[in-house]
C-alpha cells in the first residue's frame, strides 16, 4: 500500500488518480447534461479546488468560464468553526449562472457562507460541485452539493489539492490519515 509521512502522522492512498479521473469524467457528464444551452460560470474555491477545477473544465464538454475566491477555514487537519475570505470574488456574477467549485464539503460551514456572499451579488442561479463531500459531518442544510464526486466517511484526506498546513497538494493520488483506533 502507497503510503506518505506528514507532520509524524501516516497517511494510506485512499483514492488513487486513475480513480479521480474517473469521478471527475462522471460529474462533468451530470453538470454538461443539466448545462448544455447555457455558459456557466465556475467559481473555483481557492486553493483546495484548483486541481478538481482544471480537470474538470477540460472535461466539460461545453463553454464555460472561471473565477476565483479564496475562503479558508481549515488549519492543519481540522476546522476552525470560522471562514475567512482571505481573497474575494473579483468578476461579475450578476444574471449569470454559477457553478461553485468545491474540493470537499465538511461541516459546510464555507459553503454557508460563500451562498449569503453570492446571493447578495444577484446571480441567475447557483449550484455546488464538490469532488469529496463528508455527509454525516453536515451542519448546514444549505451547504449540501448539488454534485457529488464521492461522499466519505469523516476522514481527513490529503493530496490532488487536500493539504496539510499548505502542503501535499502535489501528490497525484487522495490519501487517508490512518486510523489508529
Ligand atoms: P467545511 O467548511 O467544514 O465544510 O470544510 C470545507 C473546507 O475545509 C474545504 O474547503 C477544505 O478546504 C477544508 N477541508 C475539509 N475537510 C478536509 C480534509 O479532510 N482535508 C483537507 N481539507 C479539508
Ligand atoms: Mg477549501
Amino acid at each position: 500500500m502507497k503510503t506518505v509521512t506528514y507532520e509524524g502522522m501516516t497517511f494510506d492512498e485512499y483514492i488513487s488518480a486513475g480513480e479521480i479521473a474517473q469521478i471527475v469524467q462522471d460529474v462533468a457528464q451530470r453538470i454538461a447534461a443539466d448545462y448544455r444551452d447555457k455558459q456557466p460560470v465556475l467559481i473555483c474555491v481557492l486553493h483546495g479546488a484548483m486541481f478538481f477545477l482544471t480537470d474538470l473544465m477540460r472535461a466539460l464538454p461545453i463553454d464555460c468560464s472561471v473565477a476565483t475566491v479564496h475562503l479558508q477555514s481549515y488549519d492543519g487537519t481540522s476546522s476552525t468553526g470560522q471562514v475567512r475570505e482571505n481573497v474575494p470574488l473579483q468578476t461579475d456574477i450578476r444574471d449569470k449562472d454559477v457553478i461553485v467549485v468545491e474540493d470537499i464539503v465538511d461541516s459546510g460551514i464555507t459553503m454557508h457562507y460563500f451562498k449569503q456572499i453570492l446571493r447578495s451579488r444577484q446571480p441567475r442561479t447557483v449550484k455546488v460541485v464538490s469532488l469529496l463531500s463528508k455527509p454525516s459531518e453536515l451542519q448546514y442544510e444549505d451547504a449540501k452539493p448539488d454534485y457529488v464526486g464521492r461522499e466519505i466517511p469523516k476522514k481527513f484526506v490529503i493530496g490532488y489539492g487536500f493539504d496539510i498546513h499548505d502542503l501535499a497538494r502535489n501528490l497525484p493520488s487522495i490519501y487517508a490519515l490512518r486510523d489508529n483506533g
